[in-house]
């Protein structure tokens, strides 16, 4: 007969038709058996396959197998301290949960129809190992703060590993940062050319984004790291289960405060989305541009062969599909965060079962993201960075407009009139067709002296103000983003 985690709550398992199925399939060598769940006990037919069917969430959450075996450790040891196993029941749960944590290892760990999530799954092969002792599993606990805390041991573990491909990332920049000397570029407002600025200073503009990225991953793992184990279903128990000695084992900082908050609460998965929906729009953001820098209008920046893909017609293209897809990627993560917030809107307290579609938007945004930040890195290490076009197109005289606008303010000019001054010469420049330097040197306001700033890669040197684009403020800048790193390193070493 059938057996799942309810199978106790049924009073039967499958009916027969579906039962001859299953001995059918386990003929077939398929190695699976009727369908019994945790509840059967309470019901007076076994479930219905399409009811299975729509509510089973195995192949999604059977990722969450060595986290629940390690909650599932962590509630024996409490089972065990609290006086409620018989002797050598805990031994025997631990050694049988430590065959199931390298069943699942190897890949060996067969999945049976009856095992409606990874929960359920490891406590039916934890009985099949264990014998009686594994009716004594769920003591005092339910598949909801089972869930939650297997849940957020993984979250706890692959964002914090997120954090580190942020700083990875973030790294990558840095170094091409720290490489490229006083090569320079136009900064752009309205994609239209501004001032001209340091490579350096444009790389860690996105570099300065992602290290934010990394402290909300820093924060928002402080906030989650809490345990929900000994909620029970959503009241505690009548047991002696003390959740401040499981919280401990799991190494989480704190227990759960409020029973029906723990089994309820999943801000930690939206804050989680959250943080990888921004983080995605970052990515996407640095792809956009890589994109457009390295197409030819632009020819500021050459992908490196092992980093792009060729078309399947066209024998001359070299294109920025990993840009691309980072800029692409950022729409399906946004989706998730607004998908799961949609979900937690409306749900009254405490668990109800549309809390199980937390885990495919958590661990897809998780997966793209951290794909993605390592992929970019990729990316960004061997870009190819044409120094001369960007030069070139950063050296044009009406980029250092407002330098003679500011000269004319350090004689006592009102921005304002300097402002105007400028702009009549650059207009007159524009439309006679005349350089503007000449028109300079010829003005009685600002003359040979001014006409100075416009000579190639003098605007760019001046932008003395902190955390601007002149050399020594971009000198002070690398320093303090390469220490605000190492303490956000230190901050995700060891999560
Ligand atoms: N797979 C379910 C989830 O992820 C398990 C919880 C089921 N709990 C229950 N009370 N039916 O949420």
């Amino acid at each position: 007969m059938a057996d799942g985690p309810w199978g106790g709550r049924w009073s039967a398992g499958v009916g027969k038709e579906a039962a001859e199925r299953e001995v059918e399939r386990g003929a077939s060598g398929a190695n699976r058996a009727a369908v019994v769940t945790l509840w059967s006990g309470r019901m007076a037919t076994g479930p219905a396959e399409l009811m299975m069917a729509f509510t089973a969430s195995i192949e999604v959450d059977k990722r969450l197998g060595a986290d629940d075996v390690r909650g599932s450790a962590a509630h024996v040891r409490g089972l065990e301290r609290a006086g409620l196993l018989a002797a050598g029941e805990a031994g025997a749960l631990l050694a049988a949960l430590d065959t199931v944590a390298a069943e699942l290892a190897s890949g060996s760990f067969v999945l049976r129809d009856s095992d409606e999530d990874i929960h359920t799954a490891i406590e039916r092969r934890v009985t099949e190992i264990a014998g009686e002792a594994g009716a004594r599993l769920h003591t005092g606990r339910s598949r909801n703060d089972q869930v939650a805390t297997a849940l957020r041991l993984y979250t706890r573990r692959e964002l914090a590993a997120v954090g580190r491909a942020v700083l990875d990332l973030a790294g990558a920049l840095l170094a091409r940062a720290a490489e490229s000397g006083d090569a320079r570029l136009p900064g752009y407002t309205h994609l239209q050319r501004a001032q001209p600025v340091l490579l350096a200073h444009h790389l860690l503009a996105h570099g300065w984004a992602l290290l934010r990225d990394a402290d909300r991953i820093v924060d928002a793992l402080r906030r989650m790291d809490v345990s929900p184990l000994g909620a029970g279903a959503l009241a505690g128990t009548s047991l002696a289960l003390d959740p401040d000695a499981t919280a401990a084992d799991l190494g989480f900082a704190a227990r759960f405060e409020n029973s029906m908050d723990a089994v309820s609460d999943r801000d930690f998965v939206a804050e989680s989305l959250f943080a990888c929906a921004l983080l995605g729009v970052h990515l996407s953001r640095l792809g956009e541009e890589i994109v457009l820098f390295s197409s030819e209008e632009f020819g500021f920046y050459r992908l490196d062969d092992a980093w792009a893909t060729g078309s399947s017609m066209l024998p001359q293209k070299k294109n920025p599909d990993v840009a691309e897809l980072a800029r692409g990627k950022a729409g399906r993560i946004i989706g998730h965060l607004t998908g799961l917030l949609t979900t937690l809107k409306g749900l009254p307290l405490s668990y109800n079962r549309d809390l199980q579609e937390d885990k495919e938007p958590l661990f897809d945004a998780l997966d793209q993201v951290n794909l993605g930040c390592r992929a970019l890195a990729g990316l960004v290490e061997t870009l190819g960075f044409d120094t001369g076009a960007m030069r070139r197109a950063a050296d044009v005289p009406t980029l250092a407009a407002v330098d003679l606008a500011e000269w004319l303010v350090e004689r006592k000019v009102p921005f304002r009139r300097a402002h105007g001054i400028v702009g009549g010469l650059v207009r007159d420049a524009l439309e006679g067709g005349r350089p503007l330097a000449d028109l300079v040197r010829a003005s009685p306001e600002l003359g040979p002296e001014a006409a100075e700033l416009l000579e190639p890669g003098t605007a760019a040197t001046r932008r003395r103000s902190a955390g601007g684009a002149g050399r020594i403020a971009v000198d002070t800048q690398l320093e303090r983003f390469t220490r605000q790193l190492e303490v956000l390193a230190r901050q995700l070493d060891g999560r």
